[in-house]
């Protein structure tokens, strides 16, 4: 853990947006006063304030008469006493508040074709695949594991799942086989839920072959059941007793099913998360805390209106999809928008399309996603954002790393025509929803700066002693108290929640975000600079160096050693770069291309595409320490191409820095 220097513009050099004073008469919270209240509120009566917003947003089966339940920290309970079910706060409430015929998701294909299904629908579907689930003995507390793509099924199985108080486990579909059976192995779960292909991009991906790929590794022994969702409709295999279609087992179910009523710790999910060490981490989240932070944020934050249509673009299998997709915006009533494509398919002008077909009023995306269609708005004219009509827009939001100031200017100038505030939100996979947010209808937006926490969470900036910095001055981010939609710890691995999480050096009750920040010194504003761990961001998605690093050494008739670090990309945030040595003498030329080319397939496999490098460098060896540990600080000034000026006294073998230098 250290605190990296500062790569980042102040936010005090840059212009300040006020929101548009239209949309602030009716945000949901309106004006800075409105703002400042509920943090003074929850500044005076922690407890009584999240009570209040849990009695006021969700629906409770049993009320809860205790708040927070801070004896066995850092593994804290929240309404622990209260009952609910979250898919009933999702589904059936809607349909109770007459808001059956409204349209729940908006599905858009990746070949463009149009599926609709109401809150009505959408509840017997879900009722009907958790029949089915329990038709096949699956019941509280079970795990299941959903690797499918985008799509209404995977959303109803997330809703089956917590309908009977299952706990899913979505994974990304590009996740490998290999990492698909590391999570099944993990969770232990009983059933798989896959479709037959995904389609993306006009092309027909495997998802239940890869799904017979990860049992066959061995360690799923506890699946006894894998359901298959029709999409490509192109034959799969089906193994006899194991495999059955989801729809044949379905479609005859009843379309009622009563929800199991769980305790508000009852665990709703597990998500598979990076770490600076070892595998990633079940991050597992509560059902009452954490829905109570999908709905008040998807309100907050997204200002979520009856009319809204609401679009997020990101996946189900990362923790955007589950909060702002799965969760919040339908425990809200709201219409979504679920794309199952991608943004450069058949062209670049996919998202401002949709966004025009669909007349979406709340658009959420990546940085990534932005800077990658600025650039092909500037190759191709032809999909310019001006030439479609995106004049629905009323608010935009921005997640997953950083945003720089050029992209978010564009992102305010060309696609919210100046007229759309930008929710530049800052959150992780642990923290259940966001944690620091501008709301749109209140605060000055700064590009670049998330700005502020959201009332109720007690963000700080801190030396690595864990004392509190003055503005300006950079540090490692922190919580200092507990909310809701916190992580509750990881799966099976307590003690490395606690470490992770809550580490002694900064006094065992401050929650150690990952990630350095700066406030600004007039204004507060939080400035997030970056992982301050062996945590990658590329693309807006989270990977550990040592799970490359691993993926790589595993590789193991070729690779003696690797090392792996980030270098910045205009287009992904963060690239990859690795550094290998090989078993035998270093390559050159066209042998060191093919011997690349091997290794990010063989990356590909272990991991998924999503984690191969961009640069791979062969060296005789490493930079090391005399102790023969690897300088990588050294590594990451190589990466970007800098010379090295750092101390290298205690170099065991200065000559490699030279050697790895020039070997592009
Ligand atoms: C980064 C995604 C700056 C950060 C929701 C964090 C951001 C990690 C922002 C979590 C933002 C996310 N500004 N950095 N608005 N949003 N990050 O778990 O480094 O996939 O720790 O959750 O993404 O990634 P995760």
């Amino acid at each position: 853990m250290s605190v990296s220097p500062a790569h980042h513009a102040h936010a005090h050099h840059l212009p300040t947006y006020q929101p548009p004073a239209d949309f602030v008469g009716r945000a949901a919270v309106s004006g800075m006063a409105a703002y400042q209240a509920l943090c003074q509120q929850a500044a005076e009566d922690y407890e009584g304030f999240w009570a209040g917003q849990a009695r006021r947003l969700l629906s409770w089966h049993k009320p809860f008469s205790q708040v927070l339940d801070a004896s066995h920290a850092p593994f804290y309970q929240w309404f622990a006493d209260g009952t609910l079910n979250a898919s009933f706060n999702c589904l059936d409430r809607q349909v109770e508040r007459g808001l059956g015929d409204k349209t729940a998701l908006i599905f858009e294909a990746d070949d463009g074709v149009v599926t609709r299904i109401t809150y009505a629908q959408l509840l017997a579907k879900t009722c009907q695949i958790a029949n089915a689930m329990k038709s096949l003995g699956i019941s509280k507390g079970d795990r299941v594991v959903i690797y499918i793509a985008m799509s209404i099924d995977g959303i109803a199985a997330m809703q089956a799942c917590a309908r009977i108080g299952a706990v899913h486990s979505v994974v990304f579909g590009g996740f490998s086989a290999q990492s698909l059976r590391d999570r099944i192995h993990d969770t232990g779960a009983k059933l798989v839920i896959t479709a037959d292909h995904q389609l993306r991009g006009g092309k027909q991906l495997p998802l239940k072959d890869i799904v017979d790929e990860a049992l066959a590794l061995g360690g799923c022994e506890a699946v006894t059941q894998v359901l298959v969702v029709r999409r490509s409709g192109a034959p799969v295999p089906m193994t006899d007793g194991r495999d059955r279609w989801l729809a044949e087992l379905a479609d005859s179910q009843p379309t009622v099913c009563e929800p199991e009523w769980v305790g508000a710790e009852h665990p709703l999910f597990l998500l598979y998360t990076s770490g600076s060490t070892g595998k990633p981490k079940g991050v597992q989240h509560s059902t009452g805390g954490y829905l109570l932070h999908a709905v008040l944020t998807s309100q907050w934050v997204f200002d979520l209106k009856d009319d809204d249509v609401f679009w997020c673009t990101a996946d189900i299998g990362w923790i955007t999809g589950h909060t702002y997709i799965a969760y919040g915006p339908l425990a809200l009533g709201a219409t979504q928008l679920v794309f199952e494509g991608v943004p450069t398919y058949p062209d670049a002008g996919r998202f401002w399309q949709n966004i025009a077909r669909h007349r979406v009023s709340v658009f959420y995306t990546a940085p990534t996603a932005i800077r990658s269609l600025i650039k092909a708005a500037e190759t191709d004219p032809a999909v310019d954002p001006s030439h479609y009509d995106l004049s629905s827009l009323r608010l935009l939001g921005s997640v997953g790393e950083p945003i720089n100031p050029a992209a978010w200017q564009w992102y305010y100038d060309h696609i919210g025509g100046g007229r759309c505030p930008i929710v530049d939100t800052f959150w992780q996979t642990e923290t259940g929803g966001h944690l620091i947010t501008p709301l749109p209808g209140a605060t000055p937006m700064v590009p670049g700066s998330c700005t502020l926490p959201l009332p109720g969470i007690e963000a700080a900036v801190v030396d690595e002693q864990g004392h509190e910095v003055p503005w300006g001055q950079d540090g490692l981010l922190v919580v200092k108290k507990p909310w809701p939609a916190m992580i509750r710890t990881i799966w099976g691995d307590p003690e490395r929640f606690k470490k992770s999480y809550y580490p002694d050096s900064l006094g065992g009750r401050l929650y150690l975000a990952g990630d350095g920040a700066v406030r600004d010194p007039q204004t507060g504003y939080f400035t997030i600079t970056g992982r301050t761990d062996d945590v990658l961001n590329v693309s807006g998605h989270r990977m550990g160096t040592m799970e490359i690093e691993s993926a790589l050494v595993s590789c193991s008739e070729l690779v003696a050693e690797a090392a792996v670090v980030a270098r910045p990309d205009d287009t992904t945030g963060e690239a990859i770069c690795a550094f290998v040595v090989l078993k035998h003498a270093r390559p050159a030329g066209d042998e060191a291309k093919r011997i690349a080319k091997i290794l990010r397939d063989h990356v590909a496999r272990e991991i998924g595409p999503i984690a191969k490098p961009k640069d791979i460098r062969f060296g005789d060896n490493l930079p090391k320490t005399r102790s023969g540990k690897i300088m990588r600080r050294l590594l990451r000034a190589i990466a970007r191409g800098e010379a090295v000026t750092q101390d290298i006294s205690t170099l065991e073998n200065p000559a490699i820095l030279d050697q790895l230098a020039e070997n592009h």
